[in-house]
């Protein structure tokens, strides 16, 4: 009896009643506590519906801000509040109750098209391919930017104020690269301190990522810096050359240089009459 006073309230909240008022059976028997038609027969309840707007709301702000700052890469950044947010708005879809009923029920797992679900997913997998969690600090209820990103960027401004400081079309980059050698490799030293793999891929976040590839490829491509580096290396290849041949000119010089080829004769036949000698006294 109670059921079909709830199910008399619902159609009475959303002014459904009137279809159903003269004299029809209401199909009671079939109203249990799972999803009965929502949306078709009567309408979503609308705490729901009210649910499911917050939700596409956050999941539309965080889309759009992921597409805003999709070049260069600061989506995790910029839109950590919108993830939130996201995250939030679907947890209270799939766990709010009414009377039994979940929300979740009525807008997930109906339909081959699932569309909460896989906009849901998709959010989730670009987020997660980024390893956008990796910028922040999630041990406080609020997450933070995490001091080794804040440090990275720090050295990665340090870096590329200098070379805006510095650079100049008309010239070529030398001045730039002498100038700015020490911040770039203090900020390629400490990216590498943060991850297994050179390259990064395995654990950092997607911001830190980008903004170091970026800064390689200036460096390396746009101000050909690393012509720099190359010449303390052909010294150093130089002075390893000469220290390799120098055994190789100390038996040449062994070979063609005249009394220093008669030494080992000298020491082999004295070391020879010494044992010669040694024997015969050993006889004796
Ligand atoms: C979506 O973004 C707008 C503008 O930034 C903001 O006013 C609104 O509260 C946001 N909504 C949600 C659900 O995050
Ligand atoms: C849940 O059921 C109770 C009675 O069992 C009813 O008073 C209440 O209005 C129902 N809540 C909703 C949101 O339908
Ligand atoms: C996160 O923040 C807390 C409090 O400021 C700090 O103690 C902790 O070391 C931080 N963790 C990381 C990984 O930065
Ligand atoms: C991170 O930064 C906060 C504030 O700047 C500081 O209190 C905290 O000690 C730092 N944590 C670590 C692990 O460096
Ligand atoms: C780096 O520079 C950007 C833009 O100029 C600024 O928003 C950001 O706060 C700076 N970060 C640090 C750690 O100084
Ligand atoms: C760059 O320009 C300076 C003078 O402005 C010159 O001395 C230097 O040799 C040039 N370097 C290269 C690699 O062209
Ligand atoms: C780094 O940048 C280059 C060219 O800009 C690009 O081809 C490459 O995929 C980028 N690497 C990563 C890890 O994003």
């Amino acid at each position: 009896m109670t059921t079909v006073y709830f199910f008399l309230a619902v159609m009475f909240a959303h002014g459904n009643f009137a279809d159903y008022r003269d004299g029809k059976e209401l199909p009671v028997t079939s109203y249990k506590l799972k999803y009965n038609g929502e949306g078709y027969l009567f309408a979503n309840p609308s705490i729901c519906t009210k649910l499911l707007d917050e939700f596409a709301d956050s999941a539309s702000n965080f889309t759009k801000c992921s597409i805003k700052h999709a070049r260069p890469i600061r989506l995790c950044e910029k839109c950590i509040d919108h993830y939130v947010k996201f995250r939030e708005s679907y947890k209270n879809l799939l766990q709010t109750n009414l009377n039994g009923t979940s929300c979740e029920t009525i807008f997930i797992s109906h339909d081959r098209l699932e569309v909460v679900l896989n906009y849901h997913d998709n959010i989730l997998a670009i987020w997660n391919k980024g390893n956008c969690n990796d910028c922040f600090n999630w041990t406080k209820d609020k997450p933070e930017i995490s001091n080794k990103t804040y440090h990275f960027y720090q050295i990665f401004n340090e870096t590329m104020q200098c070379i805006e400081e510095n650079i100049n079309p008309k010239e070529n980059s030398t001045k730039v690269c002498e100038n700015c050698m020490q911040s770039y490799i203090q900020l390629n030293n400490y990216y590498e301190s943060l991850s297994f793999d050179r390259i990064g891929l395995d654990i950092i976040c997607m911001d830190v990522i980008d903004s170091m590839n970026a800064t390689r490829s200036i460096w390396s491509k746009s101000l050909n810096c690393c012509k720099l580096r190359k010449s303390p290396e052909i010294i150093f290849l130089c002075c390893s050359g000469i220290i390799a041949c120098l055994p190789v000119l100390y038996y040449i010089m062994v070979k063609y240089c005249g009394p220093i080829k008669d030494l080992p004769n000298v020491l082999k036949q004295s070391r020879f009459k010494q044992r010669i000698l040694r024997t015969v006294n050993g006889i004796n």
